[in-house]
């Protein structure tokens, strides 16, 4: 084994651990901000903006940070490859699925208060992340483990599963940080301040789920030992 190799697996693993912490940071943050500068979270409520609350809360925790946890699974986990995929998979659905709460609370926020659905680049882009990520999920779980595919259909299709994978991540992190500008944007211009304690806050979570998608990249892309690394095959 090529002593490069081995050194990658050290340096997934270690930067691995950074993105965990990372993580706890930009969970902190975003609960701190829609808890204690707006308010709390709510389903119900004749405060609207509680219920808008959920939305980042969801997004970022349940969507962004949860499918970063899927997509370095397989290089974070000392686990079997069998059992790291389902991981992999099981991680990507509850991801997919609080991201779809999450984008039906801004509607419903939306609704409640007689506001426009689908009127930003945000929204839009938005749409388009959860859809792809719903496709590329339910492409992966067909190729790789359910009925599963042809084994020359999963060499080939391993690589594109993996780039399309990685730009749909990067996609999600473009939109959050889309989102947090438009909501600091708003609070802005509603009298929040521009150097106040609340914005600074929400700069710094946006930049900490850049620093987190970022690490979560590079973790996939560093090359392992092939026991370690992605090997899809179908159950
Ligand atoms: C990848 C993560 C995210 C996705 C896929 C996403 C998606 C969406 C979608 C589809 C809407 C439209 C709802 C409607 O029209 O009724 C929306 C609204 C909104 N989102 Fe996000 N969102 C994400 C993260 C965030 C984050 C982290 C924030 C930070 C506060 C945020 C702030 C907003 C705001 C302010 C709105 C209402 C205004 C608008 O429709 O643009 N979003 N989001």
């Amino acid at each position: 084994m090529a002593p490069s190799i081995n050194a990658g697996k050290g340096t997934a693993i270690g930067l691995s651990y950074a993105a965990q912490a990372l993580a706890v940071v930009g969970a902190a943050l975003v609960l701190i901000w829609t808890i204690h500068f707006r308010g709390g979270l709510a389903w119900e409520s004749s405060n609207k903006g509680l219920i808008f609350n959920l939305h980042p809360v969801l997004m970022l925790i349940g969507f962004i940070i949860l499918g970063g946890e899927a997509i370095i699974s397989y290089k974070a986990l000392p686990l079997t490859k069998q059992t790291k995929k389902v991981i992999h998979l099981v991680l990507h659905a509850v991801a997919l699925i609080l991201g779809a709460i999450g984008i039906y609370t801004a509607f419903k926020y939306h609704n409640e208060s007689g506001i426009a659905n689908l009127y930003s680049l945000h929204s839009w882009i938005g749409i388009g992340v959860i859809s792809l990520y719903a496709i590329q999920w339910i492409y992966g779980f067909i190729i790789f483990f359910y009925p599963g595919g042809s084994e020359s259909l999963r060499n080939v299709s391993l690589p594109w599963h993996v780039l399309f994978g990685t730009f749909v991540y990067i996609l999600a992190l473009a939109t959050a940080t889309l989102g947090f500008l438009e909501k600091l944007t708003f609070l802005e211009s509603s009298g929040v301040a521009k150097y106040g304690q609340e914005a600074f806050l929400v700069n710094f979570t946006a930049i900490i789920s850049i620093l987190y998608g970022t690490a979560v990249v590079v973790v996939s892309a560093i090359p392992v030992p092939a026991e370690d690394d992605f090997g899809y095959s179908a159950i």
